[in-house]
């Protein structure tokens, strides 16, 4: 079996600059996609920005920029982001790059060619002063439910897509695949949603003109979703699909979105995709929704919480690993610096920082920071070491799962049995008999072995703190692996391994 795996976020849109919210989603793919080619897959990880659309139009001329000249700027802002939190993304896709633009039309094209493209009439309710549609149920007493003001009934023309038509073999594919939509919830959501019946949708505007144009009809330009949505298969190369990227990647292991955006990537996307006739997403994930302080993250709320300043005032690894482990993967969660800076310090300053300082302190206190070979084995010992193959195992499924909090968990489980197996063996009291030495040297070892594996296994979710550890541990600290790496045993005895400097100091509470 090929071991390949394709990884998507959504593509941002660039009228608004990175928060929180998107460095979210964008650190659980990068999590996964670390953790998948720790276990030897080829890992195509896909990220980028979303820059065609009436919202980045209208951003645009209200800074007094063209939309490209707002979109030049704007998605550096998401790369240099990226960067500092140390996403690995293979690529990095811009809607208004020609493979997107070439890729859309194509798409286009096929889908009409098929007949599941046609020229028609929209008919809505349009508020000029907001430039936007709305349908009769959306309205509020008949007026424009954002500004209030009167809206008229306008008809324009339009392509339209026969979304009808899959109803039934969406709700078939949904039933058929219980895991094609999770968290279990939402994919709920999405059947009831189908079985209301899907109707044929609007794919091309005549109201503004930032966009792919429509093939052949250039007074349309193509619906912002349809253009956006196709950027997992642009990227691959699509049309191209005989050899390469298309044919090594698709269909994506797995689409990580927000749960605002579930419909469009669960009931249009699929069903675009059926028209072309290409297979199906194997999943797509909804996260939840981060609250701040309690409440509602928006820009007038002036509570926009900032990665930036996050990672240069407490460290990248511990923004990484609060924002992966505060929340279960699908719930919504809330964003506080009570809770981050009580994180830090329980999990990473005590647990994990302490288990490291401890055990190299004890190492060079004892035997000159060379490491033993381990002797006789107690009962202890084992225990120890068993629950390391076991925990093993256990964060393959839940990080299959995407259950990132628990495979966190899971982990701290070690680090909690180390520093126990710490108290429990004292060695502090072995070293005061010279007769003791090799059961010392037993401890000793099984800690700092421990110390390794947990280091591996954290890797993914912090991978400037496991790189310290293993060089702290005489090892490659740019070998990550898991799969090879993740049996007892290969730290060799005989390394130097010097007392390690503090991972995580504690931060006191302002
Ligand atoms: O929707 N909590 O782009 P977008 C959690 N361009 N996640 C959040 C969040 C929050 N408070 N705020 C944003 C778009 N996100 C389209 C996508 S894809 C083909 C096109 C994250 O810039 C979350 O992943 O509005 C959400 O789905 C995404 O940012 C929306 O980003």
């Amino acid at each position: 079996m090929d071991k390949r795996y394709y990884i998507t976020t959504p593509i941002y849109y660039v009228n608004d600059v990175p928060h929180i919210g998107h460095a979210y989603t964008t650190l659980a793919c990068d999590v996964l996609a670390r953790y998948k080619r720790a276990r030897g897959f080829e890992v195509f990880f896909l990220t980028g920005t979303d820059e065609h659309g009436q919202k980045v139009e209208k951003a645009a001329h209200s800074v007094g920029e063209t939309p490209l000249e707002l979109a030049d700027r704007v998605f550096k802002r998401f790369q240099a982001l990226w960067e500092k939190l140390n996403i690995s993304n293979t690529d990095f896709i811009r809607t208004t790059q020609e493979r997107h633009k070439k890729g859309v039309a194509e798409l286009f094209r096929r889908i009409e060619a098929k007949g599941d493209i046609f020229l028609g009439e929209y008919e809505d309710w349009y508020c000029t002063p907001c430039e936007t549609f709305w349908t009769e149920t959306q309205l509020l007493n008949g007026n424009c439910p954002d500004c209030g003001r009167p809206t008229d009934k306008l008809k324009e023309e339009s392509y339209f897509f026969r979304m009808s038509k899959y109803q039934q073999t969406l709700i078939e594919h949904i039933e058929n695949n219980p895991d094609f939509i999770q968290p279990k919830s939402r994919r709920n959501e999405v059947l009831s949603f189908v079985r209301e019946g899907l109707r044929d949708l609007s794919i091309s505007r005549t109201t503004f003109s930032w966009g792919i144009p429509v093939p052949g009809n250039d007074k349309h330009v193509i619906y912002v979703w349809f253009d956006a949505l196709a950027n997992y298969i642009t990227a691959l190369g699509y049309p191209d699909d005989s050899e390469g990227n298309m044919a090594k990647f698709w269909p994506v292991d797995v689409h990580v979105i927000g749960k605002d955006i579930l419909r469009f990537h669960t009931v249009y996307w699929p069903t675009f995709l059926l028209a072309a006739g290409l297979p199906l997403p194997k999943k797509v994930f909804a996260h939840g929704w981060w609250t701040v302080e309690g409440q509602k993250m928006s820009k007038s709320l002036r509570n926009v919480v900032e990665p930036n300043m996050l990672i240069d005032k407490y460290g990248v690894d511990a923004i990484r690993y609060f924002l992966l482990r505060e929340v279960p993967f699908g719930l919504d969660g809330d964003f506080s610096h009570s809770a981050l800076v009580h994180r830090i310090n329980s999990d990473l300053a005590n647990d994990l920082g302490n288990l490291v300082s401890r055990s190299t302190a004890m190492l060079s206190k004892y035997f000159n920071g060379i490491l033993p070979a381990a002797g006789p084995s107690e009962a202890v010992d084992e225990t120890f070491r068993k629950r390391f193959a076991a925990v093993t195992l256990t964060v393959d499924e839940l990080m299959n799962e995407l259950s990132f909090n628990k495979a966190l968990q899971a982990i701290w489980e070690l680090v909690g049995a180390a520093n126990k197996y710490i108290d429990e063996t004292a060695p502090w009291g072995l070293a005061k008999d010279e007769n003791l030495k090799p059961r010392l040297g037993t401890v000793m070892y099984n800690l700092l072995e421990g110390t390794r594996l947990i280091a591996l296994l954290t890797a993914p979710f912090m991978p400037e703190t496991a790189a310290s550890i293993l060089a702290t541990l005489g090892l490659d600290q740019t070998d990550l692996s898991l799969d090879g790496n993740d049996t007892w045993g290969l730290l060799p005895p005989g390394t130097a391994i010097a007392k390690a400097t503090p991972l995580f100091p504690r931060i006191e509470a302002e």
